[in-house]
């Protein structure tokens, strides 16, 4: 069966985007047909200025969210990245196959990097061998398939090139992975910047909708979404991308078609009450589930204690087989006795 993983990093708060571009289709599609592992990116968190308290708080929220919205612990398996060692254990032996000119070349780091500095803050290291921390989640499972948005397919493929590298040099040890894009019309943009994804890490309240928003102030971020010139609601990207970013949204949360729906309204307000409330009724029955979770701490603690002892044991067999590849010395098991010991004495 095909091997799945995915990652949310818990920097801040998930929204409609993170849900229509990728949560949901993890629920009703990639947990059905693949083996699947969605996991808590918590190592990641720490690559920028970050407060240990929100970290710790995002993590479960990110985790309950992912249950709330339909990720069922009996198909897949939902976990927390720094709850299984392997990951880090991993992420060190493929720096030693990665290069430090492919590390400067990811555009992310260059962006995140340049905003650091000219805010005058340093640069952590972290931030720079984050690509390898993140081919390492994906190369420890054999992974066929990352179901990640656009501006993660450089460093989807950093993960293929390292494993291809790796197995070439020191044996066949990794499946080589690859990016999967979501549908293009789940591709939710900001409300009020609709050339700019609606991303969780950008954290400018009135263009994002968050999964926790309450139903009126869902209402009041798309009722004052921009729009464009002109007053004739008609689909197209180009000319009218908040036009266009409002029928995809609706288009997504009723299962329709953008440019059909163009057709049905007379005005860009008659539309926005439409989306309004299809949003709301999307989010609806996900917040309440979050609240059931939420009023059930143990239950979400044993899902992700569960899941970790999964993830676990089927990292483990690949990262002790690359450990092994590339030359480290097994450490023998308790009881082993003086097995391994045909090595001594010879001149290496
Ligand atoms: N880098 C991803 C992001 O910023 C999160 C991530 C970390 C991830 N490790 C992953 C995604 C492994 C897919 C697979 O969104």
């Amino acid at each position: 069966m095909t091997l799945v993983f995915s990652g949310v990093k818990p920097t801040g708060h998930l929204t409609l985007g993170n849900y229509l571009g990728a949560m949901r289709r993890w629920a009703d599609v990639d947990q059905h047909q693949a083996d699947a592992l969605f996991c808590i990116v918590d190592l990641h968190a720490l690559t920028v200025d970050h407060d240990p308290a929100r970290v710790r708080r995002l993590s479960r929220q990110a985790a309950t969210l992912l249950l709330a919205s339909g990720l069922d612990p009996e198909l897949c398996t939902v976990f927390v990245q720094s709850h299984v060692d392997e990951h880090a254990r991993l992420s060190y032996v493929l720096e030693c196959v990665a290069t430090d000119g492919e590390m400067r070349r990811m555009i992310q780091y260059k962006e995140k990097a340049a905003r650091e500095r000219e805010r005058g803050g340093s640069v952590r290291l972290s931030l720079l061998t984050y690509p390898v921390l993140m081919a390492a989640d994906i190369l420890a499972y054999g992974t066929d398939e990352v179901p990640v948005g656009d501006d993660q397919t450089q460093h989807v493929e950093l993960a293929r090139d390292l494993a291809v590298r790796f197995n070439q040099r020191y044996g066949h040890t990794f499946v080589v992975p690859r990016a999967t894009p979501p549908q293009v019309a789940a591709r939710v943009m900001n409300l009020q910047d609709p050339a700019s994804k609606m991303g969780k890490s950008d954290d400018s309240g009135p263009g994002i909708v968050y999964l926790l928003d309450e139903p009126d102030v869902v209402r009041k971020k798309v009722m004052r979404a921009v729009t464009d010139s002109g007053r004739e609601v008609v689909y197209d990207r180009a000319a009218q991308p908040g036009v266009a970013n409002l029928l995809e949204i609706l288009a997504a949360c009723t299962g329709g078609n953008p440019s059909e729906l163009s057709g049905v309204y007379e005005s860009y307000g008659s539309l926005k009450s439409a989306t309004a409330e299809a949003v709301v009724e999307t989010l609806r029955p996900v917040q309440e589930r979050h609240r059931e979770l939420c009023a059930d701490p143990g239950y979400v603690e044993g899902v992700l204690r569960d899941g970790a002892e999964r993830a676990r044991a089927m990292a483990r067999p690949t990262v002790d087989a690359a450990y092994r590849a590339i030359g480290l010395l097994p450490a023998a098991a308790a009881g082993a006795g003086a097995a391994a010991t045909s090595d001594i004495g010879v001149t290496v």
